[in-house]
């Protein structure tokens, strides 16, 4: 099925304007990876898919298009130097510190949570016994497809591939039909919700020691990218980490950040003020 012009700019600006999602050059795309879907569900034309989509108030046909026109590719440990690096540079640093303190992660794209399950199991295996770390790992995404995957926490024996075998008898039980379930002890770790990353972040800022955004960037163009390193960085607390996709930089953005290594950012920490200094 093909768009009239007319379709494939009203189809482009909503997926930008809501979503930041640039597919000003992905008409075939679009019309790929559609058109089965308008088909099996008896639509004619794109113009009475859109129509429904505009109307619908659930957001759910919002989420499916996203889940359509974007790919939801992960694995676990993927990138997997990033989680060394939370490893050495920001929980070993906590634990030698020896008191109470919270470590507060946010995995920003977690699609069908192998991200967050691999920070969860990261932190787990690093912190052993220690009970002085209180660790939350906050997990979104906008499809809420990818959402019920993750929360589910199953994986087939191809998607567990990636793990070493003491984690995987570790954090994970074999269901009765040869899957592997994440246990209870890590999920718990993680919270998941819907969020777009084009909104304004309400719950907080300065609140997170790292933040995985990884592999969600290339969809967004230039403006829409300055405007959510700006968000991410108020979301950091200071000395935090932003960790973002390999294949991706900061590269041509204006951001206080500092980089530390490639697609590694780090907000500076704060100086201590001038009364501190004199005490
Ligand atoms: C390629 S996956 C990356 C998953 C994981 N971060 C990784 O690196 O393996 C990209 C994810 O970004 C999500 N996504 C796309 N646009 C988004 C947006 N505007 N806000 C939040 N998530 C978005 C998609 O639903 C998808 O799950």
């Amino acid at each position: 099925m093909k768009t009239t012009d007319k379709e494939f700019e009203k189809l482009r600006d909503y997926m930008y304007d809501r979503f930041g999602i640039n597919l000003s050059q992905k008409r075939v795309l679009i019309e790929g990876r559609l058109s089965s879907m308008l088909v099996q569900r008896g639509y004619k034309d794109f113009t009475s898919y859109i129509d429904d989509l505009m109307k619908d108030k659930t957001g759910q046909e919002a989420s499916l298009l996203v889940s359509k026109l974007t790919t939801n590719f992960t694995y676990f440990l993927r990138e997997a130097g990033h989680y060394d690096f939370m490893r050495d540079n920001v929980i070993k640093p906590m634990m030698e510190k020896n008191a109470r303190q919270q470590l507060r992660i946010w995995s920003a794209a977690s699609s069908s949570g192998e991200e967050p399950y691999s920070i969860a199991m990261t932190a787990a295996d690093c912190l052993g016994f220690n009970r002085n770390i209180q660790v939350s790992i906050q997990a979104s995404d906008i499809s809420e497809h990818v959402l019920k995957l993750a929360r589910e926490g199953v994986y087939a024996p191809d998607r567990v591939a990636q793990i070493p075998p003491s984690w995987l008898t570790k954090y994970f039980s074999k269901t009765k039909d040869g899957n592997f379930a994440v246990k209870s002890d890590i999920k718990r770790m993680i919270t998941y919700q819907y969020f777009n990353l084009n909104d304004t972040i309400r719950w907080g800022q300065r609140i997170y020691d790292v933040v995985f955004c990884r592999n969600v960037m290339i969809y967004f163009d230039k403006p829409t990218r300055q405007a959510l390193i700006k968000r991410l960085y108020d979301a950091l607390t200071p000395g935090g980490y932003l960790l973002i996709g390999m294949s991706e930089s900061l590269i041509n953005l204006t951001t206080d950040f500092i980089y530390i290594q490639p697609s590694i950012y780090q907000r500076p920490a704060e100086k201590a003020s001038r009364q501190e200094t004199h005490l």
